[in-house]
């Protein structure tokens, strides 16, 4: 059943203008059922985000995915969203050597995967690509924070903004990102009073993950959020529930049946699931 809050496809200047309105969603999708699922129940930015490295591919960090896996994930998002909009993460590489190759790749997205923007990771020093893209026509997203695709540059997958220097250049970063035309910035790990700062400051949007309420939405890797994800989850995440039981649950339902009726087996019990989605 569909619980749509605003059936119009949701665009750019929609996003733009619930600055300190309504409070907007944004969950992870990497492949089409998880878009159709969230797509109609109403969330309203799905971000196909390079995190599927970790949660679908079992990688330890972002690193290693490419833009290729990336844009057919994203493509497989587009065909499940209606009304969400869709948004491919830029993979690491794939925008920190120079503005054109930022520009060839982020327009990869539109054109090959049908996504309506993209998504960056980085503050201040990648203000100049952000308006290149935005100039170009490329919507983006921003991110500051903890930028996971430096992970071995931080060191750990810690909270930022507690050091005066580091608030500093997270707030500049922020009014950087703005002013070259994103169009909202994700905040990952940031100071609950920052974060605050900043979504008072700026004029664009902000999504908070890790960084307290205080935004003007939240995003988070949906796995963690039904409990479907098989590594440790963030701290911050507070599961609404735990898929990974009933589904494990249904597999061992599956393995009783097949060995108990071995001559029916997994036919029969493949008609009584068809007939009971
Ligand atoms: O890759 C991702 O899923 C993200 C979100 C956690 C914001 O960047």
């Amino acid at each position: 059943m569909s619980c749509l809050t605003n059936q119009k496809p949701v665009t750019v200047p929609w996003v733009r203008s619930q600055k300190r309105h309504q409070k907007m969603t944004m969950l992870t999708a990497y492949d089409y059922p998880t878009a159709v699922i969230l797509d109609e129940a109403g969330i309203d930015i799905l971000l196909v985000g390079d995190s599927l490295a970790m949660v679908l591919y079992g990688e330890p960090n972002t690193l290693s995915v490419t833009l290729d896996d990336m844009l057919r994930h994203t493509l497989a998002v587009s065909r499940g969203a209606k009304r969400a909009m869709v948004i491919g993460d830029m993979p690491f590489m794939s925008y920190q050597v120079n503005t054109e190759q930022a520009l060839l790749h982020a327009g990869r997205f539109l054109k090959e995967a049908r996504a309506q923007g993209v998504k960056l990771e980085g503050g201040l020093e990648y203000a100049s690509t952000v308006q290149a893209l935005t100039r170009a026509g490329i919507p983006v997203i921003g991110h500051i924070g903890l930028t996971p695709q430096s992970i071995h540059a931080i060191g750990s997958y810690r909270m930022h903004g507690k050091m005066e220097k580091e608030r500093t250049y997270l707030l500049e970063s922020a009014q950087a990102l703005a002013e070259a035309g994103a169009f909202s910035i994700v905040l990952e790990c940031v100071e609950k009073d920052l974060a605050h700062e900043i979504t008072e400051k700026i004029e664009i949007p902000t999504f908070g993950i890790g960084a307290s309420p205080n935004c003007d939405g939240q995003v988070l890797v949906t796995q963690d959020l039904v409990g479907l994800s098989i590594e440790r989850i963030p701290k911050f995440v507070h599961p609404i529930t735990s898929l990974k039981e009933p589904f494990r649950q249904a597999i061992l339902d599956y393995i009783e049946r097949t060995r108990q009726a071995p001559e029916t087996g997994p036919l029969e019990t493949r008609g009584e699931i068809v007939a009971s989605p």
